[in-house]
């Protein structure tokens, strides 16, 4: 699936094609991880959640529509965040302007918007320029300019959402450090499923809790402006021998947009047939995560496997043909359209119905759903953790470690005290 999935890349032969396709689908990528990995799967702690003095939320809890001091005050965040945190990942603006024009004004004066996405990337170190393929979650860090309070904080929409892209930058950025080193040491590289890359979005302009509220103008400016930019950058021709993406947009091999998060007992449906693998794979780890009693909300799934058994990604047994497509009010509005109009895959985890407080002073740090955003926290790191394909730097368990590390004296102790 992966590689029909994916924009098919520049220089692949017919022939390579064929003999990809020939291999079984688990040999190019998606291994799940162990049980044993699921359990070290790092999650957000209440600590860092606490509204006044968690630093991974707490930066973002603030009045920051775009051109204001907030906005400012976290553009800096995130720059110094991953210059002290993160120094491997490559940082990147990309600022466009577009026009409208206000239906109010006689004279139809224009407006300019300007829009600042902020754009971290952790490529393996030997690609070149348009090599590697990017697995992208995105989020949208402003607040809108009109059509809310002037002291909205914006926590559901979508604080929470930015909070949850770092944790997942950080989380995946040691294991990704040890399998290039390793990969890098055996010689490895030079096909698509291990060029795998991870690319970290922040996206400017407010994104679409102002239409909810009875306004269709929905501001998806960043976005666009992303997306366009990014179907113009073109990459450097490569040797005949190597593959390579044609440009900036190609690189992405699927597109996880986070908006909305922070409610209780959300329900995120799958929306759209090319992307339904993916969900159901993200699915998947909810449920072995559930079943290991590692997920502690209301909402989220206990591990049942059973049709209708609910959790956050309710559509996991549902074949792909049934899907209800035009459910959930976010199919038709939000960030990821501009990427899916340039043929980006893309899979929304945006919940069906808006969180009970968006577009209110009452969305603040006191009203998220903590115990739903640390399941939401291990789900999506564990996801991106078997995209990436990182069963081959699994962790050991403390008892496996020891276990080997035994002695034949020290085993031959323990064998006759009766230990295991
Ligand atoms: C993009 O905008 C940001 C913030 O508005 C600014 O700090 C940055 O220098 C700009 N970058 C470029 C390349 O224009």
């Amino acid at each position: 699936m992966r590689l029909t999935d994916m924009a098919c890349p520049r220089g692949l032969t017919l022939s390579f094609l064929l003999a990809s396709l020939a291999l079984p689908h688990h040999g190019l990528a998606y291994k799940p991880l162990s049980d044993n990995f699921l359990k070290q799967v790092p999650s957000v702690s209440d600590a860092e959640l606490d509204p006044t003095t968690g630093e991974l939320l707490m930066p973002f809890l603030q009045p920051r529509a775009p051109g204001s001091e907030g906005h400012a005050d976290i553009q800096d965040h995130l720059v110094q965040h991953f210059a002290a945190n993160l120094p491997e990942w490559t940082m990147e603006w990309q600022n466009s302007t577009t026009y409208t024009q206000d239906p109010k004004d006689k004279k139809k004066k224009f407006v300019a918007h300007h829009r600042s996405n902020l754009v971290f990337r952790r490529e393996p170190p030997w690609t070149r320029q348009g090599q590697a393929n990017l697995l992208t979650l995105a989020a949208h860090y402003a607040t809108p300019s009109v059509g809310v309070p002037a002291e909205y904080l914006g926590a559901t929409d979508a604080a929470v959402s930015c909070a949850l892209l770092l944790h997942v930058a950080r989380s995946l950025d040691r294991f990704a450090a040890q399998m290039y080193k390793e990969m890098q040491e055996l010689g490895e590289g030079g096909t698509v499923p291990m060029d795998m890359g991870l690319q970290i979005v922040f996206i400017d302009g407010a994104g679409p809790a102002v239409a909810s509220k009875g306004n269709k103008d929905v501001d998806v400016s960043g976005s666009e402006g992303l997306a366009a930019a990014w179907e113009k950058i073109t990459n450097p021709a490569l040797p005949a021998s190597l593959y390579g993406y044609p440009n900036r947009l190609n690189q992405i091999s699927l597109l996880l947009l986070l908006d909305l998060l922070g409610g209780a007992e959300p329900r995120v449906p799958s929306r759209y047939q090319t992307t339904h693998w993916a969900y159901q794979a993200m699915a998947r780890v909810e449920q072995r995560l559930g079943g290991l009693g590692l997920l502690t909300s209301k909402g989220a799934s206990t591990g049942s496997t059973n049709p209708g058994a609910g959790g956050f990604l309710p559509d996991h047994s549902t074949p792909v043909h049934q899907l209800d497509l035009a459910s959930g009010w976010a199919t038709d509005r939000d960030d990821h359209l501009p990427f899916m109009r340039r043929g980006v895959s893309v899979l929304p985890v945006v919940p069906d119905a808006l969180p009970e407080n968006v577009g209110t002073l009452k969305d603040d740090g006191q009203h998220v759903d903590k115990a739903t955003v640390k399941d939401w926290s291990r789900i999506l790191v564990g996801f991106a953790l078997e995209w990436l394909d990182m069963m081959e730097v699994e962790p050991q368990a403390p008892a496996v470690r020891r276990r080997r590390r035994r002695t034949p004296t020290a085993m031959m102790a323990a064998a006759m005290s009766g230990e295991e």
